[in-house]
C-alpha cells in the first residue's frame, strides 16, 4: 500500500483490506509495548525493525518474530518493503527520522514528544502534508475511554461555560525504585540530560498532560511556567550523562475560552507511580478523571446534582487504541487524530513553557 492508496475512501476498509506492513525504528523499552500492540492487530504485519544497536535489534526481531533487521535507517529505506513506520527512538531522532520516512512516502506513527522544539515540529508537519501520508503522534492517554468521554461532555455543553481546570501528571521514579534504579539505567538517564535530547519531565510526560487537559478543555492562550531541576548526583553527573533536564514543571494557564487552570507534572511525586488527574469545572457542572481510581469510568457532578453535591460514577464508551486507529487510517487513507499538527500545537506550548520560565513572566501562546 504505497502513497497512492492513501487516497482510498473509508468504504475500502474491510476484512479484505491488504495488511499494512510495518517497520519499527528503535527497539528499546517502549518498542516492546508497540510490538505487543501491533502484533495483536489483524490488519498489520511487523516486517522489519531497525536500531543502531545490533544486539538489541536482533534480540527484538527474535522475540517478536520480525524477519528483517537493520542497524541503519538508510538501509531499511533502501530495502523499502513496507508501508508504515513506527518511530520509537529517543526524542532527538523523531524529527530527522520522521522527515526521512515521509519523504520516502511512508505512513508515520511517531512517539511523543513530536520534536525538540516548535520549529522542528513545523518542518515535520510540512513534510507530512507534502507526503500526503498518514501521520500520528503517540499521545497514549488517548487510549483511555475517559478522556474521549470528557471531551464529549464539554462539546455537548453538559458542563456549561468552562471556568476552572486542574490537571496533573505524577511519577515517582526519581524518589523510588518502583520502575528500577535510574542511576544505573541508560534508558532513564538520557531522559535527565538535555545533551542526550531530553526536554526533561516537561517534554517526557508534560506533553501528555498538556494533551490530556487541552483535548477536552480547548487551547491555551497564555501560560506562566516554573521549571525546576533538583541536585541528584555528585557534580550532577552519572557517567556521560549531565543531569540538567527539568524534573518538575508547574504552570498557571489561561484557556482561549477564558477558563483558568493549573497544570503540573513531576518525577518527584513520591508514592505515585504514574497518575494522571483532571478536573474540569464549568457553570453547569464538573467532570473528574483520576487514573489511579479508573481509566474506564469518570465522575460527574452536573445539572440537578450540583446543588446537592452528588457525584455519579459513569462508565465511558469503549474506544479503539491509537495503534488500532493508525492501522485503520492507513487502510482507509483517511487522516486520524492526534496527527503531527496536533503534536506541533503541544510542542508550541512546551516552547512557551521554556520561554516563560526563562523570562520569569507569562507568555502569550496564540
Ligand atoms: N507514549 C508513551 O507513553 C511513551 C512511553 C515511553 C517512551 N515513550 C517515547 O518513546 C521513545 C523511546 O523511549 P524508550 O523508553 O523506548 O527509550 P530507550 O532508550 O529504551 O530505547 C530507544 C532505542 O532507540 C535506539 N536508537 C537510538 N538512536 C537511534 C537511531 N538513530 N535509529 C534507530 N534507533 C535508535 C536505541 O539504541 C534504543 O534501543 C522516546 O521518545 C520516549 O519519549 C513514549
Amino acid at each position: 500500500m504505497k502513497k497512492s492508496t492513501a487516497k482510498k475512501t473509508a468504504k475500502s476498509v474491510s476484512e479484505r483490506a491488504p495488511k499494512v506492513r510495518l517497520a519499527i525504528l528503535g527497539t528499546g523499552g517502549m518498542a516492546n509495548h508497540h510490538a505487543s500492540e501491533y502484533s495483536a492487530i489483524k490488519g498489520c504485519e511487523m516486517v522489519a525493525a531497525a536500531d543502531v544497536d545490533q544486539g538489541r535489534v536482533d534480540a527484538f526481531g527474535e522475540k517478536f518474530g520480525i524477519p528483517n533487521t537493520f542497524t541503519s535507517v538508510d538501509d531499511l529505506l533502501a530495502w523499502g518493503e513496507f508501508e508504515a513506520v513506527v518511530i520509537v527512538t529517543p526524542d532527538a531522532f523523531h524529527a530527522p527520522l520522521s522527515i526521512k520516512c515521509l519523504r520516502a512516502g511512508k505512513h508515520v506513527f511517531c512517539e511523543k514528544p513530536l520534536a525538540l522544539n516548535y520549529g522542528e515540529a513545523k518542518k515535520m508537519v510540512t513534510a507530512a502534508r507534502k507526503a500526503g501520508t498518514i501521520n500520528m503522534v503517540n499521545f497514549s492517554y488517548r487510549n483511555w475511554p475517559v478522556i474521549h468521554a470528557a471531551a464529549k461532555l464539554v462539546r455537548d455543553g453538559r458542563l456549561g461555560d468552562l471556568r476552572h481546570v486542574e490537571a496533573s501528571y505524577s511519577q515517582t521514579w526519581l524518589s523510588s525504585k518502583a520502575w528500577g534504579d535510574w542511576r544505573t539505567s541508560p534508558n532513564w538517564l538520557w531522559r535527565l540530560s538535555t545533551q542526550h535530547g531530553s526536554q526533561g519531565t516537561l517534554g517526557d510526560i508534560g506533553v501528555h498532560i498538556l494533551d490530556f487537559a487541552t483535548y477536552p478543555a480547548g487551547p491555551i492562550s497564555e501560560l506562566f511556567c516554573n521549571l525546576k531541576t533538583f541536585p541528584k548526583a555528585p557534580r550532577n553527573r552519572v557517567g556521560p550523562f549531565k543531569l540538567d533536564a527539568n524534573d518538575s514543571a508547574v504552570m498557571n494557564v489561561v484557556f482561549a475560552n477564558g477558563a483558568l487552570g493549573t497544570i503540573h507534572t513531576t518525577r518527584w511525586s513520591s508514592g505515585h507511580q504514574n497518575r494522571l488527574y483532571l478536573k474540569i469545572s464549568g457553570t453547569k457542572g464538573a467532570v473528574e478523571i483520576d487514573s489511579e481510581r479508573s481509566t474506564d469510568t469518570y465522575r460527574i457532578c452536573a445539572g440537578r446534582d450540583l446543588d446537592i453535591l452528588n457525584w455519579r460514577e459513569v462508565r465511558a464508551p469503549r474506544v479503539r487504541s491509537n495503534y488500532q486507529r493508525f492501522i485503520r487510517a492507513v487502510q482507509a487513507g483517511e487522516p486520524v487524530q492526534p496527527d503531527f499538527a496536533r503534536g506541533a500545537e503541544i510542542q508550541k506550548l512546551l516552547d512557551a513553557c521554556f520561554d516563560s520560565d526563562k523570562a520569569r513572566k507569562p507568555v502569550r501562546v496564540r
